[in-house]
Formats: structure tokens, C-alpha cells, sequence
């Protein structure tokens, strides 16, 4: 009998695609526009993807009769850490290519996968028009939030999957088999996998940038990246946002200038808002540049310039950039940003670890710089987790 087929769009460097093709479907074609990632997948998974921008590639280029797509559609308009993220950011609306290829093929099954911060985008409003969207074109449709780690996965990755079948079935979504090892409800869980017991022996292997033989297992992009501590420039002097935005108050109601045509003058869309705002979340306090230009603006006097204008070098304490994995208990989320810290404090997670981190097998190679190599890896599904969704589809198909 023939295997199941499937079509993998924003296919990455194919986490998704690869839990499927373990669980026993074939992957008839790909694609992605990032060349690093189209490589990858190629040497790993196979050479079926295409390179390109799905919003050039007309549905009477990729095959048809297939039983299941894929999609991971682009998460960064949508990501709880992009701080720019809109409903009108244009990426948001690539889950329409998405669409456009379900409503031209009809697969029996699709799958998407995105961030946590979809839920809450446009208040909700923007998951609604998606679910409606495929509802619309005869799917039943799903989601849930599901953490990687609940399945046996060493990483807290929780991120959202939508699955939607014209099939008349339900939508199905895995048990949870891992979990904190006293959990007296369940007792068939399985305790968490650990970062230690998925990473610990690299754990004081030197990097190199050659595979090479660990107990007769050949170790691939066990790279890392060294930085442990970051300098940025910060103020030199205490400030209170609360003073600045009563002293630049002030000065602007005399000056003709409304905050509006303070954002024109300076370009922005909202910056010059920030500064009048006695908001601990979101006021702000003119960059230096910028202080110096307003200062042209208002006509304001030298009271505060020192304390806004003078900087020094810093060392961050805390930040996302900066955490050190965890040890004892699954990683927490890899990002495509950059790697945490290892414990040993000496360096970052290699590409490797973080591959392992993911649920990647040992062979799975990756390829481009090595930003790159994190940047797939932190984008992708976990295998592992892909595999057991996979599992439950081919059951029903
Ligand atoms: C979140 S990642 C998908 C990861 C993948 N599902 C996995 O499991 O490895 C999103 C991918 O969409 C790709 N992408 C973004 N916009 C695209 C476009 N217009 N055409 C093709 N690919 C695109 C990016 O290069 C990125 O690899």
C-alpha cells in the first residue's frame, strides 16, 4: 500500500515535516524562501523542496492529491517577544497563502503550528478570523496549546497547533505521557526529561567546528557561540521617568508643539507619545539623540541634560539573552534569537545541544553560519512532538 503524502509549506529546516515522515507519511514537496534552511532540509529530509517566496508560487506549481499540509506559518508578526507585533504586520497574513493552496487542493487533514502570542493578538480577534477562515472553506477546525516537554521532549515548549480535517472526524491532539515525576492523578506519566540526561555529555566537550567521535557516536555542529556577558550603553545618572514627563510637559505647552507633531517632526508613529506618559510600563525617556533634537523643538533648559545624555558602559544582569538554561528540568523555550547560556557558564548551548534540545536525531546536520543554525533550530516544531500528532492523523487517514 502507498504511504500517506503530505506538503510541507514554511517548511524551515523541517522539524514538522520530519515528525511526519517518521510516523510514516511521504513528504511529495516543500518549501522555503531562507537558502540556509532549504539546504538543510534538502541533506536531511530530502530533495523535494523548493526554494522561493510561497507568495510567488502559483497552486499549478505544487502537486495535487496530497493527504496532508503543513505549515508552519511565520510566527515573528504574531511572537508575545516582538514587541512591534500588529495585526497589521503583513506576515500575520501569510497564513493566507496557507489557505488559498487548502482551498485549491482540499488535503484531507492540515496542520499549522504557531507561537503563544497568536491567542492573544488583536485581543483574540486575529486567531477568530483564522479559525473562521478554514472553517469557511469546509474544515473542521481545532487548536490546542501544547507543551513539547508533556511528551518527552527536554525543552518547555509550549506553542499553539491548529489541525482542521474535511474528513467528519475530530481533530485529534496527543495524550500528555511526561510530567512532573509526583504526579499522583496520573501515574502512567513518565518523569520530564532533563536537560542534563539529553545534554549532559557534551556538557564539558570542547566546541569545534568539525564533526568528530564521541563513544563511537560522530558528533555534528557542536558550535557554539562564547559570549556569556553583554555590555550595552546605559545612563550614567539616576533619572526618574515621572520628572522628565512632567519637566517635557511643561516645556511643550508653551511650545505650539501637540505630541503628534512631535511623532511627525521625528518620524515616528508613537515614540514621542512614550515621552509624555507618567506610565511605568510604557513612558519613556528620549534618547540622547533625540533629547538634544526635542531640545531644539521645546526650548527647554539644561536642568536634566546630564542625566539624560551622559552613558557608560554596563554589564546586563538580566535578560532573555542572558539566561542560563536550565539543568535539573526540560530547557525552556529555544528562541530563533539566540542561545541560553550553558550551566557551566562558559559558553552558549551549542547548536548541537540545542538541536538535541529540540528532539533533532544525532545525524540531522545542520547547514549555514552558525545564526543560522540556531535561528532553524529555534524556529522549528520538535520532532518528537510532530511525530506523535503525525501518528494520530495516519491512524485516521
Ligand atoms: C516558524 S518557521 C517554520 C519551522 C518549521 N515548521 C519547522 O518545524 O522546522 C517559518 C518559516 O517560514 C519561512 N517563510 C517566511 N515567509 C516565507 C515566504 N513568504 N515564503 C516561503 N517561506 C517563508 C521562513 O524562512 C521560516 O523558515
Amino acid at each position: 500500500m502507498s504511504k500517506p503524502t503530505v506538503v510541507g509549506l514554511f517548511a524551515g529546516c523541517g522539524g514538522l515535516d520530519l515528525g511526519f515522515k517518521k510516523a510514516g507519511f511521504e513528504i511529495i514537496w516543500a518549501n522555503d524562501f531562507d537558502k540556509d534552511s532549504v539546504k538543510t532540509y534538502e541533506e536531511n529530509i530530502g530533495k523535494h523542496i523548493v526554494l522561493g517566496d510561497i507568495t510567488k508560487i502559483k497552486s499549478s506549481e505544487i502537486p495535487s492529491g496530497f493527504d496532508v499540509l503543513l505549515g508552519g506559518f511565520p510566527c515573528q508578526g504574531f511572537s508575545v517577544a516582538n514587541i512591534k507585533r500588529s495585526v497589521k504586520d503583513e506576515r500575520n497574513f501569510l497564513y493566507l497563502e496557507m489557505l488559498r493552496i487548502i482551498k485549491d487542493k482540499r488535503p484531507k487533514f492540515f496542520v499549522a503550528e504557531n507561537v503563544k502570542g497568536i491567542l492573544s493578538l488583536g485581543k483574540g480577534e486575529v486567531m477568530k478570523m483564522i479559525i473562521s477562515d478554514f472553517e469557511d472553506i469546509g474544515y473542521k477546525v481545532d487548536y490546542r496549546m501544547l507543551k513539547a516537554s508533556d511528551y518527552g521532549v527536554p525543552q518547555h515548549r509550549e506553542r499553539v497547533f491548529i489541525i482542521g480535517n474535511r474528513i467528519g472526524c475530530e481533530n485529534p491532539f496527543p495524550e500528555k505521557t511526561h510530567g512532573l515525576s509526583n504526579d499522583l492523578f496520573n501515574q502512567n506519566i513518565k518523569p520530564y526529561v532533563t536537560a542534563q540526561e539529553a545534554v549532559g555529555h557534551l556538557k564539558s566537550v570542547r566546541t569545534r567546528d568539525k564533526p568528530f567521535k564521541l563513544n563511537g557516536k560522530t558528533i555534528y555542529n557542536h558550535v557554539a557561540r562564547m559570549n556569556v556577558s553583554d555590555k550595552f550603553w546605559g545612563r550614567k545618572h539616576k533619572v526618574n521617568q515621572f520628572d522628565i514627563c512632567d519637566y517635557l510637559k511643561k516645556w511643550r505647552e508653551g511650545s505650539g508643539w501637540s505630541t503628534k507633531k512631535i511623532d511627525e517632526y521625528f518620524g515616528y508613529a508613537h515614540t514621542a507619545g512614550h515621552w509624555f506618559r507618567k506610565d511605568n510600563n510604557s513612558g519613556s525617556i528620549p534618547n540622547p539623540d533625540d533629547w538634544r533634537e526635542l531640545k531644539k523643538l521645546l526650548k527647554f533648559d539644561d536642568k536634566y541634560d546630564k542625566q539624560v545624555t551622559e552613558l557608560e558602559e554596563k554589564t546586563i544582569v538580566f535578560e532573555q539573552s542572558l539566561r542560563i538554561s536550565n539543568w535539573e528540568e526540560p530547557s525552556d523555550t529555544l528562541t530563533a534569537t539566540g542561545p541560553e547560556i550553558h550551566p557551566n557558564k562558559k559558553r552558549r548551548m551549542s547548536v548541537r545541544e540545542c538541536a538535541i534540545l529540540q528532539s533533532f536525531p544525532d545525524n540531522f546536520v545542520l547547514h549555514g553560519a552558525i545564526g543560522s543554525m540556531y535561528k532553524q533550530i529555534g524556529n522549528a516544531v520538535a520532532p518528537k512532538l510532530a511525530e506523535k500528532i503525525a501518528k494520530l492523523i495516519f491512524k485516521l487517514i
